[in-house]
């Protein structure tokens, strides 16, 4: 955002769907977001959905790849490039995840990657940006350089650092560079990172084999040369198939021994410090939203509601084969699915008043 110049009052398109980070990449540099609907079977921003929030104000699309699966980058450049507004990736669960056969995180002008510790590339806490111009790297990279040299010792700017940009290198600065520790340990990372996601990928199909006659939920399908890196898995539930809610389906899951979980809870425009009602702290990164007498309180996004509703996910740190894991997640989903009328008996009674 900061080598595309994004600053106050621009407006981002992106998605309620996703991590708050997201978003708050965004707010941080004092623009809007504007929030977007998506597709209800992965949660992933909706082109369509996009197109209808453009405005003269829009600078940019910020695009999260949710789960590690690959947003629809042709589409969204496409109606980027028609608009002349940027196109910023959030890849933060996708690393070397590829829509159409090219890895995310190359079709916008930029992107943003985080390497915390549960992500498919991951260490301690750090991560990285990609850019498309060597101009909106360095632009973005002003924020990391320590004014240094022998006369101003610190840390002194980095190799490459090109010369026009120099006079604005100053210490009003983020430090958002990782430790060397951590680049190091990536590096190492990085060269299993393509084996690991295959693995990621293989074990859902072998378990989705096995999980033919279930019902209840189903997983997203991906176009011919659209992999995704499944930091998670979403799964959908079926409320009409199962004929219980999800939350009782969860609980038997769990029972089960299926550490499943509902990633997202609460879309994004409705996160209580984004409202103008807001009583907690002030933060300097909900203060621009006031300022510009933005109010998401009527905004209704149903494809977000209906995947809210109807996801389960399960973390998917499967980067060999696991054939014994799948077969007992496998027996779960099936034991659940056999058993469907006695969870319903069990629905009655907990919830009789
Ligand atoms: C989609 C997404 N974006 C951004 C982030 C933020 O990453 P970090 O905590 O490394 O800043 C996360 C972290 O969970 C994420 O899942």
């Amino acid at each position: 955002m900061i080598g595309l110049e994004i600053a106050d009052g621009d407006e981002v398109i992106t998605s309620p769907y996703s991590w708050g980070a997201t978003t708050s990449a965004i707010l941080v540099n004092n623009a809007i977001p504007v929030f977007a609907d998506v597709d209800p079977v992965t949660g992933l921003l909706d082109p369509g959905m996009i197109a209808e929030q453009i405005t003269a104000r829009t600078r940019a699309i910020m695009v999260p790849h949710i789960y590690g699966q690959p947003a629809n980058m042709t589409s969204i450049c496409e109606i980027a490039e028609e608009h002349g507004i940027f196109v910023v990736e959030d890849g933060s669960q996708a690393h070397g995840a590829r829509h159409r056969g090219q890895r995310v995180g190359g079709f916008g002008h930029a992107a943003g990657f985080s390497c915390m510790g549960g992500k498919p590339l991951g260490t301690t806490e750090a991560g990285y940006m990609l850019a498309a111009r060597p101009e909106i790297y360095w632009k973005a990279a002003i924020s990391c350089q320590h004014p240094g040299g022998s006369e101003a010792p610190g840390r002194s700017s980095e190799l490459g650092f090109p010369s026009e940009l120099a006079p604005y290198i100053d210490s009003l600065l983020y430090t958002y560079r990782p430790s060397t520790v951590n680049a190091i340990l990536l590096v190492e990372q990085l060269v299993k990172l393509d084996a690991e996601n295959e693995a990621r990928r293989a074990n859902l199909a072998d378990l989705l084999d096995k999980l033919s006659g279930v019902r209840s939920i189903s997983v997203p399908s991906y176009r011919e040369g659209d992999e995704p890196a499944l930091h998670m898995v979403t799964l959908n539930f079926d409320v009409e198939a199962a004929g219980v809610s999800r939350d009782t389906y969860l609980t038997a899951l769990r029972a089960e021994g299926v550490p499943a979980f509902v990633y997202i809870q609460t879309p994004l425009h409705r996160a209580p410090r984004l409202s103008p009602r807001t009583t907690g702290p002030r933060v300097m990164w909900t203060e621009n939203l006031r300022r510009h007498g933005v109010d998401y309180t009527d905004l209704v996004l149903p494809n977000v509601d209906r995947k809210i509703a109807a996801s389960i996910e399960l973390n998917w740190n499967y980067i060999d084969a696991d054939p014994a894991a799948m077969s007992s997640l496998a027996d779960a989903f099936i034991k659940l699915e056999e058993n469907l009328d006695e969870l319903r008996t069990y629905e009655r009674k907990t919830t009789a008043v």
